[in-house]
């Protein structure tokens, strides 16, 4: 029953309602609606000068990126022992290679002799043992060193035990997730109600069958603001989510640092009815702090990453994630459904994109002085409340 809603989901371009007038309907009704009544937070401000301020992404980076979870792989990405993935974030590199009893280790990529770079790029180390470029260091799949070129010329105390630097990992819900922190909470503690709601998805059954990435000139913080609020889906999307979603009833939750909403879709919600589990009836889109989303349906999902590269610059990465066929729908079907909601959401973000540019040209205008949040706009004034709360001047790094 579930898959012929599904596959209605996106309406063929013929079928799409008159957008325009629907949208003017929609702008058109009563404020507040039920969920706009029950928005968490009042109206709030914002200096335009924090995303702008070099020294606070500095802040940014090491205390909240440098000691947050975020998904760095699919867990697919390494099937097999001595499968290995190097991650280049956050001015960082970091291997993370499946070990031969099938758990996982991930360590700095940087040699423990003069800093040099251990591993070029992932793939399979048959031997099990990767040798550093510059002077030989050998280290094993976990990280530890396993041979030393002049061994006796050094401190032999310094060699004893050697490895690479460690970093926190762990595998849930089809990804691999890192923290670099050891002060951090273990990953279901960090995502508090997330976890919960995120498990019901059974994701590792999923599969990631897309990808997609994009550069953006804005600083990073906007790119999240970006995808914390619907109201800008009427102008923004007019033709591609406009006849779709029903963006003036989304639910917010706050639950920080993390949030989420619940968003109606049009021709869906209402025929599987609102007493239906909300993550059977809606889209649930999730924020795990600080960059990481979940926009999931019962049968698939999206989830996308924002990776700040300098204070005006960021990365988006995506991945398309994506359930059993549903009952009833054929495998050519599903794909061909899946293939066509992947093109859909790479046209929405290129949309996203699009803005987050050209906002990105005018960030640095005299005119740019304080900004203002409405209450559809609560998760943005939250995350921007964690943001301040976690950089303060004045605090310890
Ligand atoms: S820097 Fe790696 S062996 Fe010298
Ligand atoms: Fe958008």
């Amino acid at each position: 029953m579930q898959s012929r809603k599904v596959l209605q989901m996106i309406p063929e371009a013929d079928a799409l309602d008159d957008e325009k007038a629907h949208l003017a309907a929609e702008a058109a009704r009563d404020f507040p609606t039920d969920a706009e009544g029950q928005y968490p937070l009042p109206p709030s401000t914002l200096s335009a000068q924090v995303y702008a301020d070099p020294a606070g992404f500095e802040r940014e980076m090491q205390r909240i990126f440098y000691r947050s979870w975020f998904p760095a792989c699919p867990s697919a990405d390494l099937p097999s022992p001595r499968d290995y993935v190097v991650w280049d974030k956050l001015r960082q590199s970091i291997v993370i290679a499946r070990q031969d009893d099938g758990s996982l280790a991930a360590w700095h990529n940087a040699c423990r002799h003069r800093g040099a770079r251990v591993v070029r790029e992932s793939g399979s180390c048959k031997a099990g043992r990767f040798a550093c470029p510059w002077h030989g260091f050998q280290y094993d799949l976990s990280g530890l060193v396993r041979f030393t070129p002049l061994r006796g010329s050094f401190d032999a105390a310094r060699l004893q035990g050697l490895r690479a630097l460690p970093v926190r990992v762990r595998e849930w819900s089809g990804f691999v997730w890192i923290c670099f922190s050891d002060d951090v909470p273990e990953l279901d503690r960090y995502l508090g109600t997330l976890w919960d709601e995120l498990s019901f998805y059974g994701l590792e059954r999923f599969k990631v069958l897309y990808r997609f990435q994009l550069k953006l000139t804005a600083n990073w913080k906007v790119v999240v603001d970006a995808f914390n609020e619907t109201w800008h889906v009427p102008f923004t999307h007019a033709s591609t989510l406009g006849h779709m979603v029903q963006w003036r009833d989304a639910r917010l939750k706050i639950d920080s640092p993390h949030s989420w909403m619940t968003i109606p879709v049009k021709g869906f919600t209402d025929r599987v009815g609102l007493q239906v589990d909300h993550r059977l009836s809606h889209i649930c889109h999730y924020l795990a702090f600080p960059n990481t989303f979940f926009s999931c349906f019962p049968t698939h999902l999206q989830t996308w990453n924002i990776w700040p590269t300098s204070l005006c610059e960021t990365e988006f990465t995506a991945w398309g994630m994506v359930g059993p066929a549903p009952a009833g729908v054929t495998e050519e079907q599903w794909q061909k459904q899946n293939d066509r909601d992947w093109k859909h959401f790479c046209a929405v973000s290129t949309e996203d994109a699009r803005v987050l540019n050209e906002w990105g040209s005018v960030s640095r205008s005299l005119g740019a002085g304080t900004y203002m949040f409405n209450t559809a706009e609560g998760r943005l004034t939250a995350f921007h409340e964690e943001i301040a709360r976690r950089t303060r001047t004045g605090e310890q790094d």
